[in-house]
Protein backbone atom coordinates (compact mmCIF):
# COMPACT_ATOMS: atom_id res chain seq x y z
CA UNK A 1 0.00 0.00 0.00
CA UNK A 2 0.99 3.39 -0.53
CA UNK A 3 -0.72 7.13 -1.00
CA UNK A 4 0.30 10.35 -0.67
CA UNK A 5 -1.86 12.51 1.21
CA UNK A 6 -1.15 16.51 1.49
CA UNK A 7 -0.53 19.09 -0.73
CA UNK A 8 2.66 20.40 -1.52
CA UNK A 9 3.78 23.38 0.41
CA UNK A 10 5.12 26.29 -1.95
CA UNK A 11 8.96 26.53 -1.52
CA UNK A 12 10.80 29.65 -2.99
CA UNK A 13 13.94 28.25 -4.18
CA UNK A 14 17.11 30.50 -4.34
CA UNK A 15 19.21 30.59 -7.44
CA UNK A 16 22.52 29.04 -7.32
CA UNK A 17 25.04 30.87 -6.98
CA UNK A 18 28.85 29.67 -6.37
CA UNK A 19 31.43 32.02 -4.76
CA UNK A 20 33.47 33.11 -7.59
CA UNK A 21 37.61 33.68 -6.37
CA UNK A 22 40.22 34.52 -7.98
CA UNK A 23 43.22 32.13 -8.08
CA UNK A 24 45.26 34.39 -5.61
CA UNK A 25 42.66 34.62 -3.20
CA UNK A 26 41.58 31.38 -3.16
CA UNK A 27 45.11 29.92 -1.95
CA UNK A 28 45.21 32.93 0.52
CA UNK A 29 41.51 31.97 1.83
CA UNK A 30 42.48 28.31 1.94
CA UNK A 31 45.01 28.94 4.00
CA UNK A 32 43.79 31.37 6.49
CA UNK A 33 40.59 28.51 7.11
CA UNK A 34 43.25 25.73 7.35
CA UNK A 35 45.27 27.98 10.06
CA UNK A 36 41.46 28.97 11.70
CA UNK A 37 40.61 25.21 11.42
CA UNK A 38 43.27 24.35 13.31
CA UNK A 39 43.46 27.13 16.10
CA UNK A 40 39.89 26.35 17.11
CA UNK A 41 40.28 22.78 17.16
CA UNK A 42 37.74 22.46 14.24
CA UNK A 43 37.54 19.25 12.08
CA UNK A 44 35.56 20.18 8.32
CA UNK A 45 33.02 17.71 7.82
CA UNK A 46 31.69 18.28 4.06
CA UNK A 47 29.12 16.91 1.76
CA UNK A 48 30.05 15.84 -2.07
CA UNK A 49 28.04 18.43 -3.59
CA UNK A 50 29.99 21.44 -1.98
CA UNK A 51 32.33 23.24 -4.16
CA UNK A 52 35.77 21.11 -5.08
CA UNK A 53 37.78 24.09 -2.93
CA UNK A 54 35.64 22.84 -0.03
CA UNK A 55 36.07 19.47 -0.37
CA UNK A 56 39.70 19.71 -0.91
CA UNK A 57 40.03 21.76 1.65
CA UNK A 58 38.58 18.92 4.01
CA UNK A 59 40.21 16.21 2.58
CA UNK A 60 43.95 18.19 3.47
CA UNK A 61 43.11 18.76 7.01
CA UNK A 62 42.22 15.94 8.98
CA UNK A 63 38.31 16.63 7.87
CA UNK A 64 35.81 14.21 5.74
CA UNK A 65 33.99 14.29 2.68
CA UNK A 66 30.72 12.12 1.83
CA UNK A 67 27.52 11.36 2.35
CA UNK A 68 25.32 12.55 5.01
CA UNK A 69 24.92 8.79 6.93
CA UNK A 70 28.96 8.78 7.01
CA UNK A 71 29.48 12.54 7.89
CA UNK A 72 27.21 12.20 10.94
CA UNK A 73 29.15 8.90 11.65
CA UNK A 74 32.29 10.81 11.12
CA UNK A 75 31.57 14.24 12.76
CA UNK A 76 29.97 11.70 16.03
CA UNK A 77 33.49 9.78 16.46
CA UNK A 78 35.75 12.80 15.53
CA UNK A 79 37.60 14.30 19.00
CA UNK A 80 37.25 17.98 17.85
CA UNK A 81 35.75 20.39 19.63
CA UNK A 82 33.98 22.08 16.66
CA UNK A 83 32.75 20.80 13.93
CA UNK A 84 32.30 22.60 11.04
CA UNK A 85 29.86 21.47 8.65
CA UNK A 86 29.94 22.41 5.03
CA UNK A 87 26.62 21.09 3.50
CA UNK A 88 23.21 21.93 4.25
CA UNK A 89 21.32 22.79 7.63
CA UNK A 90 19.59 18.91 8.29
CA UNK A 91 23.33 18.15 8.70
CA UNK A 92 24.83 20.64 11.19
CA UNK A 93 21.50 19.97 12.98
CA UNK A 94 21.99 16.09 13.14
CA UNK A 95 25.82 17.03 14.05
CA UNK A 96 24.60 19.09 16.87
CA UNK A 97 22.22 16.58 18.35
CA UNK A 98 24.33 13.46 18.50
CA UNK A 99 27.46 15.88 20.14
CA UNK A 100 25.71 18.31 22.48
CA UNK A 101 28.81 19.17 24.03
CA UNK A 102 30.68 20.29 20.73
CA UNK A 103 30.14 23.96 18.79
CA UNK A 104 28.72 23.08 15.50
CA UNK A 105 29.81 25.95 12.85
CA UNK A 106 28.04 26.21 8.98
CA UNK A 107 29.28 28.33 6.70
CA UNK A 108 25.94 29.10 5.92
CA UNK A 109 23.01 28.89 8.27
CA UNK A 110 20.51 29.91 5.60
CA UNK A 111 21.24 26.94 3.32
CA UNK A 112 18.12 24.48 3.23
CA UNK A 113 16.99 21.43 1.49
CA UNK A 114 13.57 21.81 0.44
CA UNK A 115 13.14 18.33 1.74
CA UNK A 116 13.10 20.00 5.13
CA UNK A 117 11.05 22.83 4.06
CA UNK A 118 8.38 20.76 2.60
CA UNK A 119 7.46 19.04 5.85
CA UNK A 120 6.73 21.86 8.49
CA UNK A 121 6.68 20.30 11.80
CA UNK A 122 2.89 20.83 12.77
CA UNK A 123 1.26 19.18 9.92
CA UNK A 124 3.62 16.34 10.24
CA UNK A 125 2.80 15.93 13.42
CA UNK A 126 -0.65 16.19 12.54
CA UNK A 127 -0.15 13.60 9.91
CA UNK A 128 1.64 11.31 12.35
CA UNK A 129 -1.20 11.96 15.03
CA UNK A 130 -3.95 10.15 12.51
CA UNK A 131 -1.55 7.15 11.85
CA UNK A 132 -0.70 6.44 15.33
CA UNK A 133 -0.41 2.11 14.14
CA UNK A 134 2.24 3.61 11.62
CA UNK A 135 5.90 3.25 12.80
CA UNK A 136 7.76 6.29 11.96
CA UNK A 137 10.16 6.32 9.66
CA UNK A 138 12.05 10.07 7.93
CA UNK A 139 14.71 10.73 6.06
CA UNK A 140 17.80 12.47 7.14
CA UNK A 141 16.42 15.26 5.18
CA UNK A 142 14.80 16.95 7.92
CA UNK A 143 14.31 19.22 10.76
CA UNK A 144 15.01 18.69 14.54
CA UNK A 145 11.52 18.85 15.31
CA UNK A 146 10.60 16.09 12.30
CA UNK A 147 12.75 13.39 13.74
CA UNK A 148 11.82 14.58 17.32
CA UNK A 149 8.52 12.72 15.97
CA UNK A 150 10.36 9.77 14.50
CA UNK A 151 10.67 6.23 15.41
CA UNK A 152 13.51 5.92 12.67
CA UNK A 153 15.94 8.10 10.83
CA UNK A 154 17.43 6.88 7.66
CA UNK A 155 19.69 8.07 5.14
CA UNK A 156 19.53 7.50 0.97
CA UNK A 157 21.94 4.66 1.93
CA UNK A 158 20.52 3.44 4.69
CA UNK A 159 17.05 3.50 3.70
CA UNK A 160 16.28 -0.21 1.72
CA UNK A 161 18.02 -2.07 4.74
CA UNK A 162 15.93 -0.28 7.72
CA UNK A 163 12.50 -0.82 6.01
CA UNK A 164 13.03 -4.11 5.16
CA UNK A 165 13.98 -4.63 8.99
CA UNK A 166 10.98 -2.89 10.00
CA UNK A 167 9.19 -4.91 7.01
CA UNK A 168 10.16 -8.50 8.48
CA UNK A 169 8.51 -7.62 12.02
CA UNK A 170 5.12 -7.20 10.39
CA UNK A 171 5.43 -3.05 11.14
CA UNK A 172 2.99 -0.79 8.99
CA UNK A 173 5.45 2.25 8.04
CA UNK A 174 4.62 6.16 7.62
CA UNK A 175 7.46 7.79 5.44
CA UNK A 176 8.35 11.01 5.26
CA UNK A 177 9.23 13.77 3.32
CA UNK A 178 10.28 12.50 -0.14
CA UNK A 179 7.96 10.61 -1.73
CA UNK A 180 10.66 9.48 -4.41
CA UNK A 181 12.87 7.87 -2.55
CA UNK A 182 9.72 6.52 -0.88
CA UNK A 183 8.03 5.40 -3.49
CA UNK A 184 11.62 3.48 -4.41
CA UNK A 185 11.88 1.83 -1.22
CA UNK A 186 7.88 0.66 -1.17
CA UNK A 187 8.79 -0.95 -4.78
CA UNK A 188 11.70 -2.70 -3.68
CA UNK A 189 10.95 -4.33 -0.32
CA UNK A 190 6.98 -4.58 -0.56
CA UNK A 191 6.31 -2.79 2.67
CA UNK A 192 3.41 -1.37 3.45
CA UNK A 193 3.91 2.39 3.51
CA UNK A 194 1.98 6.06 3.61
CA UNK A 195 3.98 8.61 2.22
CA UNK A 196 4.30 12.28 2.78
CA UNK A 197 4.98 14.48 -0.48
CA UNK A 198 7.56 16.05 -0.57
CA UNK A 199 10.63 16.21 -3.00
CA UNK A 200 13.78 17.55 -3.72
CA UNK A 201 14.03 20.17 -6.27
CA UNK A 202 17.11 19.07 -8.10
CA UNK A 203 16.28 15.33 -8.37
CA UNK A 204 12.79 15.75 -9.12
CA UNK A 205 13.59 17.55 -12.36
CA UNK A 206 15.56 14.59 -14.02
CA UNK A 207 13.73 13.60 -17.24
CA UNK A 208 12.74 9.89 -18.22
CA UNK A 209 12.20 10.51 -21.77
CA UNK A 210 15.35 12.36 -22.44
CA UNK A 211 17.30 10.01 -20.28
CA UNK A 212 16.22 7.53 -22.29
CA UNK A 213 17.31 9.12 -25.53
CA UNK A 214 20.36 9.83 -23.86
CA UNK A 215 21.22 6.25 -23.36
CA UNK A 216 20.22 5.21 -26.65
CA UNK A 217 22.73 7.49 -27.76
CA UNK A 218 25.31 6.14 -25.08
CA UNK A 219 24.24 2.67 -24.90
CA UNK A 220 27.88 1.92 -23.98
CA UNK A 221 27.24 4.23 -20.64
CA UNK A 222 26.59 2.65 -17.25
CA UNK A 223 23.35 4.86 -15.70
CA UNK A 224 23.69 5.54 -11.61
CA UNK A 225 20.62 7.55 -10.67
CA UNK A 226 20.25 9.07 -6.49
CA UNK A 227 16.69 7.67 -5.42
CA UNK A 228 15.33 11.05 -4.73
CA UNK A 229 14.58 10.91 -8.40
CA UNK A 230 11.23 10.05 -9.96
CA UNK A 231 10.27 6.50 -10.64
CA UNK A 232 11.05 7.22 -14.73
CA UNK A 233 14.09 7.90 -13.89
CA UNK A 234 15.33 5.13 -11.77
CA UNK A 235 13.61 2.45 -13.69
CA UNK A 236 16.35 3.87 -16.26
CA UNK A 237 19.29 3.07 -13.63
CA UNK A 238 21.76 0.23 -13.68
CA UNK A 239 22.83 1.09 -10.31
CA UNK A 240 20.71 3.28 -8.29
CA UNK A 241 22.29 4.00 -4.60
CA UNK A 242 23.47 7.07 -2.09
CA UNK A 243 26.28 9.39 -3.14
CA UNK A 244 29.36 7.24 -2.12
CA UNK A 245 27.41 4.23 -3.09
CA UNK A 246 27.59 6.54 -7.09
CA UNK A 247 31.20 7.75 -6.54
CA UNK A 248 31.61 4.03 -5.73
CA UNK A 249 30.58 2.36 -8.59
CA UNK A 250 32.15 4.90 -10.96
CA UNK A 251 35.40 3.78 -9.40
CA UNK A 252 34.78 0.10 -9.64
CA UNK A 253 32.32 -0.63 -12.64
CA UNK A 254 34.04 -1.69 -15.76
CA UNK A 255 32.69 0.87 -18.17
CA UNK A 256 34.70 3.85 -18.95
CA UNK A 257 31.13 6.26 -19.31
CA UNK A 258 28.89 7.12 -16.59
CA UNK A 259 25.74 8.87 -17.31
CA UNK A 260 24.66 10.47 -13.15
CA UNK A 261 21.95 11.41 -12.06
CA UNK A 262 22.14 13.28 -9.22
CA UNK A 263 23.82 17.34 -8.03
CA UNK A 264 26.50 17.97 -10.45
CA UNK A 265 28.77 18.55 -7.63
CA UNK A 266 29.31 15.16 -7.58
CA UNK A 267 31.82 15.22 -10.33
CA UNK A 268 34.73 16.71 -8.73
CA UNK A 269 34.79 13.32 -6.63
CA UNK A 270 34.10 11.26 -9.28
CA UNK A 271 36.98 12.34 -11.47
CA UNK A 272 39.38 11.94 -8.52
CA UNK A 273 37.98 8.47 -8.02
CA UNK A 274 38.44 7.65 -11.55
CA UNK A 275 40.48 10.01 -13.43
CA UNK A 276 39.91 8.15 -17.01
CA UNK A 277 36.37 8.11 -17.18
CA UNK A 278 33.63 9.91 -19.03
CA UNK A 279 30.65 11.41 -16.77
CA UNK A 280 27.96 12.38 -18.56
CA UNK A 281 25.18 14.35 -16.63
CA UNK A 282 21.66 13.26 -16.83
CA UNK A 283 19.06 15.76 -18.60
CA UNK A 284 17.08 18.16 -16.68
CA UNK A 285 16.41 20.16 -19.60
CA UNK A 286 13.96 19.35 -22.66
CA UNK A 287 11.02 18.99 -23.97
CA UNK A 288 9.23 18.48 -20.34
CA UNK A 289 12.07 21.00 -19.05
CA UNK A 290 10.93 23.26 -16.03
CA UNK A 291 14.61 23.52 -14.99
CA UNK A 292 14.43 25.27 -11.98
CA UNK A 293 18.21 24.43 -10.42
CA UNK A 294 19.65 22.27 -13.30
CA UNK A 295 21.52 19.80 -11.33
CA UNK A 296 22.88 22.43 -9.09
CA UNK A 297 21.64 22.25 -5.46
CA UNK A 298 21.02 26.22 -4.86
CA UNK A 299 21.70 26.13 -1.14
CA UNK A 300 25.02 23.22 -1.40
CA UNK A 301 26.29 26.26 -2.95
CA UNK A 302 26.18 28.44 -0.79
CA UNK A 303 29.25 27.19 1.18
CA UNK A 304 32.17 28.87 -0.13
CA UNK A 305 35.52 29.56 1.30
CA UNK A 306 34.81 33.43 2.42
CA UNK A 307 31.52 32.07 4.43
CA UNK A 308 33.63 29.28 5.56
CA UNK A 309 36.46 31.81 7.22
CA UNK A 310 33.78 33.72 8.40
CA UNK A 311 32.33 31.19 10.40
CA UNK A 312 35.62 30.41 12.31
CA UNK A 313 36.40 34.04 12.74
CA UNK A 314 32.51 35.49 14.41
CA UNK A 315 31.31 31.85 15.32
CA UNK A 316 28.03 33.00 17.13
CA UNK A 317 25.97 33.94 13.76
CA UNK A 318 27.25 30.36 12.45
CA UNK A 319 26.56 28.33 15.49
CA UNK A 320 23.67 25.67 15.02
CA UNK A 321 21.53 25.22 17.89
CA UNK A 322 18.77 23.12 18.90
CA UNK A 323 16.48 23.12 21.76
CA UNK A 324 17.43 20.54 24.49
CA UNK A 325 14.16 19.02 24.47
CA UNK A 326 13.90 18.59 21.17
CA UNK A 327 17.73 17.03 20.94
CA UNK A 328 16.79 14.29 23.73
CA UNK A 329 14.19 13.82 21.56
CA UNK A 330 15.51 13.65 18.05
CA UNK A 331 18.90 12.25 19.28
CA UNK A 332 17.15 8.50 19.69
CA UNK A 333 16.42 8.02 15.67
CA UNK A 334 19.59 9.17 14.78
CA UNK A 335 21.60 6.84 17.36
CA UNK A 336 18.62 3.61 16.37
CA UNK A 337 20.16 3.91 12.91
CA UNK A 338 23.82 4.65 13.74
CA UNK A 339 23.75 1.22 15.65
CA UNK A 340 21.93 -0.33 13.10
CA UNK A 341 24.22 0.67 10.68
CA UNK A 342 27.37 -0.35 12.77
CA UNK A 343 25.63 -3.51 13.67
CA UNK A 344 25.20 -4.49 9.45
CA UNK A 345 28.67 -3.37 8.82
CA UNK A 346 29.73 -5.87 11.80
CA UNK A 347 27.52 -8.59 9.90
CA UNK A 348 28.86 -7.91 6.09
CA UNK A 349 32.67 -7.62 7.19
CA UNK A 350 32.96 -9.03 10.27
CA UNK A 351 35.83 -7.26 11.93
CA UNK A 352 37.48 -6.43 8.88
CA UNK A 353 36.52 -2.47 8.34
CA UNK A 354 35.62 -1.26 4.90
P1 LIG B 1 23.24 11.29 0.42
O1 LIG B 1 23.02 10.85 1.83
O2 LIG B 1 23.12 10.18 -0.58
O3 LIG B 1 24.54 12.01 0.29
O4 LIG B 1 22.08 12.30 0.03
C1 LIG B 1 21.95 13.55 0.62
C2 LIG B 1 21.24 14.49 -0.24
O5 LIG B 1 20.80 15.54 0.19
C3 LIG B 1 21.06 14.14 -1.64
O6 LIG B 1 20.34 15.13 -2.29
FE1 LIG C 1 17.98 18.83 -0.30
FE2 LIG C 1 17.90 18.15 -2.84
FE3 LIG C 1 19.69 19.91 -2.03
FE4 LIG C 1 19.93 17.30 -1.35
S1 LIG C 1 20.08 18.18 -3.40
S2 LIG C 1 20.20 19.05 -0.03
S3 LIG C 1 17.79 16.76 -1.10
S4 LIG C 1 17.47 20.16 -2.02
Amino acid sequence: MSATLNPRPRIDVPPTVRETLAPDERAALREQCRELLRANDAVLVAHYYTAPEIQELADDTGGYVSDSLDMARFGHEHPAATLVVAGVRFMGETAKILNPEKRVLMPDLAAECSLDLGCPPDEFSAFCDAHPDRTVVVYANTSAAVKARADWMVTSGSALDVVRHLDARGEKILWAPDRYLGEYVQTATGADMLLWNGACVVHEEFKGEELAELKRAHPEARVLVHPESPAPVVALADYVGSTSGLINEVRSAPNDTFIVATDSGIFHKMREAAPGKTLIEAPTAGRSATCRSCAACPWMAMNGLRKLREALLVGERHEIRVPADIAERARRPIARLLEFAAARKQEIYGNNDA
